[in-house]
């Protein structure tokens, strides 16, 4: 989050100004796609990768193997659509997440890989991340 310490005051201000004048006009309302490294991206697609793990019901972590695609909007915060690929981890959920040690699956009766599309309502700069809602194939 130190990045943010980085982003001058001024133009949060701003933004958060524009976001309050437009919050009831319906023209902001349009999913673009964007890029994996966008402005509020990256913690929103951390945050929802964790919030499913969080929600599910397997006894496994499962990880990000491909992001599929990656939308944004303007409402009263950002609005994210993200289309990932996830597959099963070999760590279970009793444990930490470690991206470099919690390995795919490679037992073929426990590899499993799923695709989810997330829907993401943010206020990043008052930290305010929900994953609204959640939908994936086969899990
Ligand atoms: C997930 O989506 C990708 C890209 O559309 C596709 O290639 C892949 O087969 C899908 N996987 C599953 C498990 O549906
Ligand atoms: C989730 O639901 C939406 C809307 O019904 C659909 O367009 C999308 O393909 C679904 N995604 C997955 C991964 O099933």
């Amino acid at each position: 989050m130190e990045w943010l310490l980085h982003i001058p005051l001024f133009l949060l201000t701003a933004l958060s100004l524009v976001i309050q004048t437009q919050e009831n006009q319906e023209a902001w309302r349009k999913f673009i796609d964007i890029e994996q490294d966008h402005a509020f991206f990256p913690q929103t697609l951390q945050f929802s990768i964790k919030q499913y793990n969080k929600n599910s019901n397997d006894k496994y972590f499962y990880k990000m193997t491909q992001l599929i695609r990656a939308q944004e909007q303007l409402s009263k915060g950002f609005e994210y659509l993200i289309d990932v690929e996830l597959s099963r981890s070999i760590c279970t959920k009793d444990i930490e997440f470690d991206p470099v040690n919690c390995r795919l699956q490679e037992d073929p009766e426990l590899y499993k890989v799923i695709n989810c599309t997330f829907f993401v309502f943010t206020v990043p700069w008052n930290g305010q991340y929900e994953l609204r809602s959640s939908n994936c194939t086969d899990a």
